[in-house]
């Protein structure tokens, strides 16, 4: 790739409308809200978005900044029974409604039902929360259709996360792509890890589909790594022991 498409604001820019303004992207797993009031947020595009369970058990997205004077309710992860602005305590319902405005909901003119944090939309594939701000864009599961059928006896929709970690890193967010596109550098830059359990000349790397590529490794039985584990009754013959790299 020309250097410039990593370092020219301009590329950058031209990135932000076509990509993130418009493609889905993935925020976490939907089993890490699990309760009523759970919630992560992110920021799409510069949009601060929240992702939260209602307390009818739905999954929803939508605009995490007060319709008061702009300001980010939420940060970070957690759980809230209501939502409370950290600025004049605006506070909204979990479904988005204003629910209190101290001092204002007597006020001739003001009325709270005319408030509500726009809807974001959030779909759930294999267990994977996904937003996105186009209203246009074409359902995930349309999109990734192709590889629900390439991962099946994983029947990943039932993972179940157990520890979640944040990491920012100082660079331009292809190059991290790029690197969890390839096993290449395994052999070398893992060598004292996994890298002598991935044998190059058995990967197998197929063309990339429209949304996403992949490559496989076989493992050998005997390895301690990349091999089902023994109470893994799901998974039988040779996907007992192929890791699928997954790049979407
Ligand atoms: S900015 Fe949220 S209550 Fe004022």
């Amino acid at each position: 790739m020309p250097p410039q498409v990593y370092t020219s604001p301009a590329f950058l820019e031209l990135e932000k409308q076509t990509i993130f303004a418009r493609e889905w992207q993935c925020l976490g797993r939907a089993s890490a809200l699990a309760k009523a009031g759970d919630y992560l947020t992110a920021d799409i595009n510069g949009q601060p978005v929240v992702v939260l369970r209602t307390a009818e058990g739905k999954l929803r997205a939508m605009s995490n900044v007060c319709l008061h004077r702009m300001s980010v309710l939420l940060q970070g992860r957690g759980n809230a029974r209501v939502i409370v602005c950290p600025y004049h305590a605006w506070s909204y319902t979990l479904d988005g409604e204003l629910r209190g405005a101290p001092l204002l909901s007597n006020q001739p003119g003001f009325r709270k039902e005319s408030y509500k944090l726009p809807e974001v939309r959030c779909e759930v594939w294999q267990g994977w929360v996904y937003v996105t701000l186009d209203r246009e864009a074409r359902p995930v599961a349309e999109r990734l259709a192709e590889l629900d059928k390439l991962i099946a006896p994983y029947e990943m929709g039932n993972y179940v996360e157990t520890f979640y970690e944040e990491h920012v890193w100082n660079t331009n967010w292809k190059i991290l792509a790029e690197n969890f596109m390839e096993s290449y550098h395994l052999p070398v830059l893992h060598r004292a890890t996994v890298g002598p359990h991935s044998k190059l000349e058995d990967m197998q790397c197929p063309p990339g589909h429209e949304t996403f590529n992949y490559h496989w490794i076989a493992k050998e039985a005997s390895l301690p790594i990349g091999n089902a584990h023994p109470d893994n009754a799901r998974l039988t013959g040779h996907w007992r022991k192929t890791t699928v790299l997954l790049a979407i």
